[in-house]
């Protein structure tokens, strides 16, 4: 049994105008299901949860609302609230800490980011039974590996060590070394080698194994949530668990994944995921095309129509007050002009 706690409280930048401060990407169906990204990460983990009352979110103050409205049946006593976002080193160790206050450091836990898209429940559940396992008897902290497709600088890269034997069915290996967001040159390197998986960003483990080793690799954000509890938030190092964790620990292991994932990370992720062969374009809402192609239009204003002619490899999003036009390769860098932005988009 794995006690699974999403990890709710990313901005999502990347997705604006549709994904604003209360209403980030976590909170929106990206591909018009009316399904939120949230919603159906919880309801991917409930039977693996067993239930509302064994599944967790840790999620920011101003997002609070939005995750009650999400998930109603959620219990209140499973919401964890931080005062402002600390990256998820912060949010994975004091998500632990309560976790094993009230079921104990035996505790298996997982932690899954809210934003994934993920194909083949029953091969996911199978690949979690598996990490619960190489958890319980290895005291692993146990990752997914992804096949990498190309040699993309916003994942985590993973380097298979040696085989470990059979885990609830599935091959499980060592971690040689992780290593987070590397630059373009190394990336190309690790893709080239053949020996790198990409890491899935789910992360199994037993409470009291994250917890010794978080206490050895980032000593003073563990006891500060140890003494002061949510109170010690505003002291806490901003720094992620890849970095202060992953890229530290000898007791990783990875579990090659053999289910559809994709990280949602930018506009070009719809286009994975609704690209259809008879549309040259993709398109949400209103949109009339005279010879565009490879756009990607979103429109969310109903009574607004959209009109491209001749546009290539374009993303143009229109959600209320704001437009964005973008060309595709460039969605990454709404980041930066979101900071010319003065006000809070
Ligand atoms: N509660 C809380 N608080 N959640 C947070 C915070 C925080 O301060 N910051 C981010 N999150 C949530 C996000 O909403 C998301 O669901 C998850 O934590 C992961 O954060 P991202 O910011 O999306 O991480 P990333 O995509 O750059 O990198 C991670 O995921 C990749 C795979 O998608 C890393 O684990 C990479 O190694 C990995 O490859
Ligand atoms: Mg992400």
């Amino acid at each position: 049994r794995i006690t699974p706690i999403i990890l709710a409280g990313g901005k999502g930048e990347r997705f604006w105008p549709v994904s604003r401060r209360e209403s980030p990407k976590q909170f929106l169906s990206l591909d018009g299901s009316g399904v939120s990204l949230l919603q159906a990460t919880a309801q991917r983990l409930l039977g693996i949860a067993g239930g509302w009352d064994n599944l967790w979110v840790v999620t920011a103050a101003h997002l609070e609302a939005g995750v009650q409205r999400q998930l109603p049946l959620l219990p209140a006593g499973n919401l964890l609230v931080e005062p402002e976002g600390r990256d998820t080193a912060a949010a994975v160790t004091w998500a632990t800490l309560e976790v094993a206050a009230r079921s104990g450091e035996e505790t298996i836990v997982g932690f899954f980011p809210a934003d994934h898209w993920i194909d083949r429940p029953e091969q996911f559940e199978q690949t979690l039974g598996a990490a619960a396992q190489l958890a319980a008897e290895r005291g692993a902290i146990a990752t997914l590996g992804i096949q990498p497709t190309y040699a993309a600088t916003g994942y985590g890269y993973i380097e298979q060590g040696e085989a470990l034997g059979t885990f609830g069915g599935l091959p499980a290996y060592g971690v040689k070394r992780f290593t987070e967001k590397p630059d373009a040159a190394t990336a190309a390197e690790f893709l080239a080698s053949g020996r790198f998986s990409w890491n899935g960003g789910i992360f199994v483990f037993q409470a009291g194994t994250a917890l010794g080793e978080l206490r050895r690799h980032v000593p003073d954000l563990v006891s500060a949530l140890e003494r002061q509890g949510v109170a010690a938030y505003g002291t806490l190092p901003k720094i992620s668990i890849d970095y202060a964790l992953m890229e530290k620990t000898d007791r990783a292991c990875v579990l090659p994944v053999r289910f559809g994932w994709d990280d949602l990370g930018d506009w070009n992720a719809v286009e994975r995921l609704l690209k259809t062969e008879d549309n040259p374009n993709v398109d949400l809402g209103d949109h009339v095309a005279l010879e565009s192609q490879g756009c990607i239009v979103y429109n969310c204003n109903p009574d607004e129509v959209i009109m491209t002619i001749g546009l290539e490899d374009v993303v143009v999003v229109r959600d209320g007050n704001a437009t964005l036009i973008v060309p595709k390769h460039r969605s990454q860098d709404i980041k930066q002009g979101l900071k010319l932005l003065q006000a809070d988009p």
